[in-house]
């Protein structure tokens, strides 16, 4: 934990440093910094209501900032420059893809609840990858949240923020569920975090000590916007109206009532589709309940086998890996890995890998030989770390 403090003060330095060199000298008002995340299991199911487990990371995004009287939003990035826009409750939004989207959307989400009056100059520093599965663009829409919130002289609740975060992003086009944000906000130390969703329930779930999860990047990025975003919001589409050719009125409910072999024989009178669609989407749900039984029984095999089966079900059912992601998967299972999967929306990003703890750096070598050794643009560092589960952005 000293170490973790250490490097948030580190952070808060550096975004502190590019606020005065950008936009002149004097002291922040405030400092928010909000982690990425893996997830555990439970991929494409936020959407569905559905229950899913996943876990903070130790890298962040962290914005320092300080108030402006004059109603302009200034925001420098370390990575991408300067926007400048006016404080408004909804805004036109940039280029497609463009940074700023993501603090308009934050700008507009906050304003359906909180009255905006005083705008703000803003410094961010990141350590999480972009485009990468570890939600980097929901930690940036939740810092900015926050710390127009803050500037504001509110201090809003996790539940009061899930109210409109998840509709938030719609602004630059995904269709997402509340996972990203709840993970980001109220994951615990030392734990993953169980959501359960309408009503939003929160539990931390403890990770054993011995278990490791190794976060690899394929080295394929998967920007969320354009072609990725329609592809997301495609799958969403296709399992609700594959819910809704079989007469049933949520996936909740068809979970709770009925058994996976039941669920299983309705998605054979389904069009192609809509049929993988709804088998990723019940299989998955069980895999999650039967993740939380093998993480209560520390049985590290059986959660690794369950998370290899979520990657094959995203692989040929939801048809959302990528062949990068594929191969990585499989030169950790090769390498002795307990289990390995995609993690977050797929199309490319990152993998997560299950090991013992004593065994971790022996994999990390392997898969460094096996997978990245052939490929480049590699960096170690960047692409290639272990997961600490950490604290959300509004937890210690
Ligand atoms: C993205 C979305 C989440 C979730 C995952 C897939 O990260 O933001 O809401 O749907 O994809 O599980």
């Amino acid at each position: 934990m000293a170490h973790d403090s250490q490097e948030k003060q580190k952070y808060a330095t550096a975004a502190a440093d590019l606020l005065c060199s950008q936009f002149g000298p004097g002291s922040p008002n405030g400092f928010v910094s909000v982690p990425g995340r893996i997830n555990l299991i439970g991929e494409h199911i936020d959407y569905h209501g559905l229950p899913v487990l996943p876990m903070a990371l130790q890298r962040r995004v962290n914005i320092a900032f300080r108030a402006r009287s004059d109603g302009q939003v200034r925001a420098i990035s370390g990575c991408y420059g300067e926007r400048q826009f006016s404080l408004c409750p909804d805004p036109q939004p940039g280029p497609p893809g463009d940074w700023s989207n993501y603090l308009k959307a934050a700008m507009q989400a906050v304003a359906t609840r909180w009255k905006l009056t005083i705008g703000l100059d803003a410094a961010i520093v990141s350590d999480l990858p972009p485009a990468a599965g570890l939600s980097s663009s929901s930690a940036l829409l939740v810092a900015f949240t926050l710390a127009l919130l803050e500037t504001n002289g509110f201090r809003p609740t996790v539940a009061e923020l899930m109210d409109i975060l998840p509709d938030g992003e719609q602004f630059v086009g995904t269709r997402g569920g509340g996972m990203d944000h709840a993970a980001v906000l109220a994951c615990q130390s030392g734990c993953a975090l169980r959501i359960q969703f309408d009503p939003l329930d929160l539990s931390a779930i403890p990770i054993p000590s011995g278990w490791s999860f190794l976060v690899a990047h394929s080295l394929t990025t998967a920007e969320k916007s354009g072609a990725v975003n329609a592809e997301y919001n495609a799958r969403r589409t296709a399992g609700i109206s594959g819910l809704q050719k079989l007469g049933l009125s949520s996936y909740r409910e068809a979970i709770d009532r009925r058994s996976l072999g039941e669920l299983t024989a309705f998605a054979g009178r389904l069009p192609d589709l809509e049929s993988r669609s709804f088998l990723h989407v019940v299989t998955e749900a069980f895999r999650v309940q039967e993740c939380l039984r093998a993480l209560r029984r520390e049985d590290i095999r059986d959660f690794g086998r369950l998370l290899t089966a979520s990657h094959a079900s995203l692989r040929d059912q939801l048809l959302v890996s990528h062949p990068s992601l594929d191969e990585l998967v499989q030169s950790a299972l090769d390498a002795g890995a307990l289990g390995a999967r995609l993690t977050g929306a797929g199309f490319g990003g990152c993998a997560i890998i299950l090991s013992h703890m004593e065994d971790r750096d022996r994999l990390r070598g392997e898969l460094a030989n096996r997978y990245y050794a052939r490929r480049s643009g590699f960096d170690p560092e960047r692409h290639l770390f272990f997961a600490a589960p950490s604290a959300g952005a509004l937890r210690a």
